[in-house]
């Protein structure tokens, strides 16, 4: 996909993550309705925002992932944004064959051309398993594609976490190739941002010069820093960008206003 830039401005993308969906708008993840804080979301960064050149959304889309939850999905986000393109990679909770069959073929690129900016899209679930992997046919992409475009800077994405992020119980599920995925990248010098999904929660580190970071689920949100499943009580948000020509990034997290959901923010597990 090679978008339009306008070159008066930078180019603005909109992050969302995680909305675990389910085949009934009634759907609740932990007493919270995933479809309204979902909405919740999309409705904060409409009213707070520019509109957006390029929503990206990194997986999870469902929790149940049948066609209803898709086609809810693209509902929403369409009568909230209804220029605005999107794009989406699978989580451990979505199955791609489904996504591809409710979503726009523009949906699931494998890239994404933003004037100087190149967002590459990697698939690192593994059928039918929670921890996330990069194949060998993934991380050729990803070697060819930067070697291919040495004037580009690249945002690399993926749904699982490819570093630790300080939660022992979910950092068990990271990327289990992620070392080779971090030596191909020390080969380049026009990687600027690895980002992610998955850890619901904000986290940023720098890695050999390259910036990684999660992003908050649009519905419930895991405690930082937790050996066991625990949730933090912060509102579901998003990620929001701004890429500008001269290969500058600028990021920061928004979360809606406070609001008394139901959730269970005693339970331990999901
Ligand atoms: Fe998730």
């Amino acid at each position: 996909m090679i978008l339009p830039i306008n070159a008066e401005r930078p180019m603005r993308v909109l992050q969302i993550t995680d909305c675990h969906l389910g085949a009934e708008s009634s759907e609740t993840l932990l007493g919270l309705n995933v479809e309204t804080s979902f909405v919740d979301v999309l409705e904060h960064a409409l009213v707070r925002e520019e509109t957006p050149d390029l929503i990206l959304v990194t997986g999870d889309i469902a929790g149940d992932p049948s066609a209803q939850a898709y086609q809810r999905f693209v509902y929403h986000l369409d009568k909230a944004f209804p220029e605005v393109p999107f794009v989406c990679i699978p989580g451990n909770h979505d199955v791609p064959a489904t996504m591809a069959s409710v979503f726009p073929e523009s949906s699931l690129p494998k890239m994404v051309e933003l004037g100087d900016w190149l967002i590459l899209l990697l698939d690192s679930t593994i059928p039918n398993k929670e921890h996330g992997d990069l194949s060998a046919q993934e991380l050729d992409f990803v070697q060819k594609t930067l070697m291919h475009n040495p004037d580009k800077r690249a945002i690399i994405c993926m749904h699982h976490q490819p570093v630790a992020v300080g939660c022992e119980w979910i950092d068990q599920y990271k990327v289990a190739s992620a070392a080779q995925f971090k030596a191909l990248l020390s080969e380049f010098d026009n990687v600027e941002l690895v980002l992610w999904g998955h850890v619901h929660q904000a986290f940023e580190t720098e890695v050999e010069g390259v910036r990684y970071m999660a992003s908050p689920s649009t519905c419930i949100q895991f405690k930082p820093n937790s050996v066991d499943f625990a949730l933090d009580r912060l509102m579901p948000g998003y990620r929001w960008f701004e890429l500008d020509n001269s290969g500058q990034l600028s990021t920061r997290i928004e979360r809606i206003n406070q609001k008394d959901y139901p959730i269970d923010y005693s339970s331990n597990g999901y």
